[in-house]
């Protein structure tokens, strides 16, 4: 080999290496702001469905402090109203009877926005109840077990946990054209384990999630991202829904 040659061999050697480092640094960059943009977007999720937590426990204590001692005022006001005819008495006695319903309906609702059974009882527990409300209803039947000393480092995640389980039971009752949906809860020392089936017509998982404008599987799916946990969806037409959760057991 001649000089000249040589000199081509290794201008060319030089640049396939420039060209491998630029590549590397090229990947690495690239990796490193992918991972950033799914840091953010989880930070995102996080913040939303925090804030979202945090109004629904707002109104809620707002409806419950702040309205229903108001209207118990206004009922008992009216109540003391003194009146001679039998007319205005019976008035009085609806106007009282609506502020009853009233109550029953705010205390409904804020139930609803912060079930004061999940922050007595825990999560099994307002399951069961959640699923006894159901069951009343005489044709869907939600059966649970539960195993009730798994115990949730923290009642955010627990509520977090509890909107899951609601949406999906919820999603089965619309959707799945069922009898009946099972639940059960497990834990060991590294994991607590949610398994809710449904035996109904089932649908495919990545259509769906393509198709539909639904936000309800989305916001399970950011959930359970928020407790750092995994899901698997095991759901197929005809075969009925599997849903599996793990969760860190902290
Ligand atoms: N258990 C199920 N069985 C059969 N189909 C289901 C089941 N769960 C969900 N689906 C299908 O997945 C779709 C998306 O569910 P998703 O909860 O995201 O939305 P949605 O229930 O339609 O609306 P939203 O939850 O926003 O009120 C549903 O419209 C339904 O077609
Ligand atoms: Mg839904």
């Amino acid at each position: 080999m001649d000089t000249q040659e040589a000199k081509v061999y290794l201008a060319i050697v030089i640049i396939f290496g420039l060209l491998v480092i630029f590549l590397i640094f090229f990947f690495i960059t690239l990796i490193r702001h992918q991972k950033k943009n799914i840091q953010l977007h989880k930070e995102k999720i996080y913040a939303e469905i925090t804030t979202l937590e945090k109004e629904r426990k707002r109104i809620s204590a707002d409806l419950h402090d702040g309205l229903g001692p108001l209207l118990s005022t206004v009922k008992f006001q009216i109540k003391s109203v003194e009146v001679n005819e039998d007319d205005d008495r019976r008035m009085i006695q609806s106007a009282g009877k609506h502020i009853d319903d009233i109550l029953i309906k705010i205390r409904e609702i804020a139930n609803d926005l912060r079930p004061t059974v999940l922050v007595r009882a825990g999560f099994a527990r307002a399951i069961e109840e959640f699923a006894e409300t159901i069951n009343i209803s005489g044709k869907i039947f939600v059966s649970c077990s539960m195993e009730d000393d798994v115990s949730f480092g923290d009642k955010e995640g627990e509520m977090h946990l509890y909107r899951i389980t609601q949406e999906i039971i919820n999603n089965s009752i619309k959707h799945a054209n069922t009898l009946r949906i099972n639940v059960s809860l497990k834990a060991n020392d590294k994991k607590i384990f949610l398994r809710i089936s449904d035996f109904g017509k089932g649908f495919n998982m990545q259509e769906i999630l393509k198709k539909s404008n639904g936000l309800g599987l989305r916001n399970i799916m950011s959930r359970v991202e928020v407790l750092k946990g995994d899901i698997f969806i095991d759901s197929s037409l005809g075969n009925g829904t599997t849903y599996s959760i793990e969760i860190p057991n902290n």
